[in-house]
């Protein structure tokens, strides 16, 4: 049984619950259009991105969904011309870092995970947060931390692989090295919002992984806790500014239905 109450309330077997229903009216061809057009492009002319799109963007960026809403990202959008000519060098003077309008260094922090729990605890935007999800984030904190030389990390490994003898349970994360891929999981999601984006707003990319990263961290100052995912060049598309037709091979190989 349930009873809408109002635009965002409605009543399920008696109880007050959180109320947003799919909107209807989606229109897939638009996305269709987003997805298909956005290629990797090398080549960018000299027109600049406007602040708002640019903002509009890292907006959308941040919708993506992220493991336990803990937003482990960042996003370094370098203006200043000493610090471009910096990155783009540590791009190795790739031409889609040397033409692109924005370079925006795309980073997975691991090292905000208990911050960021007190935070989801202090924003919590309903009145009374559920007792179980209030337990969850304040237990974060404790159930992400590796410890020194993982140590933590491996006793609860120790504990799981017994428990999970009798109940499904999550395995990890347990090292700095699973908080790392944990971190960079939700990152690069946001990474994809954001070339989505642009390409909606008409602008175009290039994912770059090909960085050094020693002199990207020196750059930003990056402390340890922080682990740069990919560098994100953005800007016009130049009429020949994606260099081959997109490549994709048979469905077939990547789809299992089981
Ligand atoms: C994580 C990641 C790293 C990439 N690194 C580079 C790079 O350093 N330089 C580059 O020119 N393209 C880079 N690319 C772009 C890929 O080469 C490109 O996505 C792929 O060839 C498919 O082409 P498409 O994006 O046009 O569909 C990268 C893409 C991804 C997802």
């Amino acid at each position: 049984m349930s009873d809408v109450l109002n635009a965002n309330t409605i009543i399920v077997d008696g109880k007050q619950r959180y109320y947003e229903p799919a909107p209807t009216n989606m229109n897939v061809e638009a996305f269709r259009q987003v997805v298909t057009s956005r290629r990797s492009v090398r080549k960018f002319t000299d027109k600049p991105i406007p602040k708002a799109v640019l903002d509009d963007c890292l907006d959308m960026a941040m919708l993506a969904p992220c493991s336990s809403g803990l937003q482990p990202w960042e996003f370094y959008v370098v203006r200043s011309k000493d610090k471009k000519a910096k990155l783009v060098k540590a791009c190795m003077s790739q031409y889609a870092a040397k033409t692109a309008a924005e370079l925006i260094v795309c980073v997975a922090r691991t090292d905000r995970i208990g911050d960021y729990a007190q935070k989801v605890l202090h924003d919590w935007p309903t009145p009374n947060m559920p007792p179980l999800v209030k337990r969850y984030y304040q237990l974060i904190p404790y159930n992400y931390a590796p410890g020194p030389l993982n140590s933590f990390g491996m006793l609860k490994k120790a504990a799981v692989k017994v428990g999970g003898l009798v109940t499904p349970l999550p395995r990890g994360p347990y090292t700095s090295k699973d908080l790392d891929l944990w971190a960079a999981k939700s990152t690069a999601l946001a990474c994809e919002n954001l070339v989505l984006a642009f390409r909606a707003h008409g602008f175009d990319t290039c994912m770059m992984e090909g960085y050094d990263e020693h002199r990207v961290r020196k750059l930003l100052k990056l402390p340890n806790g922080a682990l740069p995912i990919m560098v994100i060049g953005a800007g016009e598309r130049a009429d020949d500014g994606v260099f081959f037709p997109q490549i994709r091979f048979d469905r077939k190989l990547f789809i299992h239905e089981v």
